[in-house]
Formats: structure tokens, sequence, C-alpha cells
């Protein structure tokens, strides 16, 4: 089993200034990472600054999105050698925002997925249903979906290096978590058909996070859960308190 992975995804906000704050007091709070994985995905702005400030931390950084071909003429997008570069070893592929505000389709997210793993870099690659989609019961079969296309063609070696992010998209930056026993429900339905799909070794090895509403108080009862290997964290992670509690949440 691997450790837990508790990632920040900071979305668009902080300078590099405002974020190198961030990390500095965050670098304070945080008394080791020994026995759990930390990521940060800061803007690509402040990547490779915030990559100096956490050096012998143990604090890895994420890219929070990327293209997938190595270079050419793609004004505005950033390649997995790019990010490579200035320090990432994780990428967030297929976060609902992008999915509904930038066209990220499921075949993006697995070009994508290819495009970071063929540059070493490990996906932290992100499903979840709608309001509407879990009010119909149709939660695992989207989930299912999404995991499906975004993992097709991937080697089994590769996918040690992969994280699935469950995101209720009704529960991102909504104060309303889904409580640690839905969670644990998909997360176990989710490990079933990694297990179906991939070989066991391989499939034991990758993460299966949460995301959506996790904060100081709640981090504590869903890491309590055996299906979930750690939190994708939004809002909260812009508060070095409040993130550094849930890095060192208290395990059951
Ligand atoms: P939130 O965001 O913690 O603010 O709900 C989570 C995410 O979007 O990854």
């Amino acid at each position: 089993m691997q450790k837990p992975l508790i990632a920040g995804n900071w979305k668009m906000h902080t300078t590099v200034h405002e974020g190198a704050e961030l990390v500095l007091k965050l670098r304070e709070f945080i008394k080791s990472t020994d026995s759990i994985d930390v990521v940060l995905a800061p803007p690509f702005t402040s990547i490779q600054h915030i990559s100096h400030l956490v050096a012998d931390s143990g604090i890895e950084l994420a890219g929070q999105n990327v293209f997938w071909k190595e270079d050419g003429a793609y004004t505005g997008e950033i390649s997995a050698q790019m990010l490579r570069a200035i320090g990432c070893s994780y990428v967030i592929i297929g976060h609902s925002e992008r999915r509904a505000l930038f066209g990220d389709t499921d075949d993006r997210v697995n070009k994508k997925a290819h495009a970071a793993v063929k540059a070493g870099l490990k996906p932290i690659i992100c499903v979840g249903e709608t309001l509407e989609e879990k009010e119909a019961g149709r939660t695992l079969s989207k989930v299912k979906g999404q995991i499906m296309r975004a993992l097709a063609g991937l080697k089994t070696g590769s996918l040690r290096e992969l994280t699935i992010a469950y995101e209720p998209i009704w529960a991102i930056g909504t104060g309303q978590s889904a409580t640690p026993e839905t969670a644990e429900e998909v997360h176990n339905s989710i490990r079933e058909l990694l297990y179906e799909d991939y070989d066991t070794s391989a499939a034991k090895k990758i993460r299966i996070i949460y995301g959506g509403s996790v904060k100081a108080d709640n981090i504590d009862s869903l890491m309590a859960m055996p299906n979930i290997d750690g939190a994708l964290v939004g809002g909260a992670s812009l508060k070095a308190e409040d993130f550094a509690r849930i890095v060192q949440f208290e395990s059951a």
C-alpha cells in the first residue's frame, strides 16, 4: 500500500508573492512528511519559484493541467515535459472545472494521461458525478465510465504511479462534502473496477483520493475509511493552518 496523498489545488488563486508566503507558512506548520505524500498545485506562474521554497521539505508539486503535445504551435498550452522541467512530479488531469468550462472530454483526459506518464509525471485523474446524476442513481456508471476512458491504453506498469480523485461535482466548493460512508462506497467500487481490469499488484498501488469540501474538521473521518487514500483539497488548501491540519490528519 502506498502512503496517503494529500494534494492542495490552489486553482486560479495567488500571485507568485502570495503563493510564496503561503508555502513558507505551510513549512512552519507541517512538522513532517515522512508518512504522507504532500503535493501542492499552484498556478503555473508560481511553480518554479515555489519549487525552490519546498526543496528538502518533502513537499512535491503538481500542474493543474497539461496539454498532450510535446511542443509546437499551441498558443497558451503547457507540455508535460515543461512541467517536469520546473519541478513538478504530479499533474491534475480532468478536474471537473476543466471538463465543464474548458472542454476537457474523456478523450482529452486520456491523451493527457498518456502524455503525463510518458514524461514521467504522476497523473491525478479527477472523476465525479453531478447532483442530477447522483439523484438519478447514476454515480457509479458515470465514474466507472470516466475511469475506463481515462485509462484506455495505459500499460499496467504505468498505473502504479496513478491516483484517481473521486470528486463529486456537487461537493466541490459548496461546503457540502460527501459523507465518509458515501465516499467510501464509491471508492470501494472504483477499487473493484481496478481489480477487475488490472493485475492485483498494480491495482493495489493506485491511490483513490477524495475531493469536495475537504476541511480540517472532516478529514479525520474521511481518512478513517479503508478505501480513502488521501484528499484533493481546494478552498482549504489556501489557508496554511487548515491545510497543515488536513495533512496532519488523525488516523483512527
Ligand atoms: P474544494 O475543491 O475543496 O474547494 O471543494 C476541491 C477541488 O476542486 O479539487
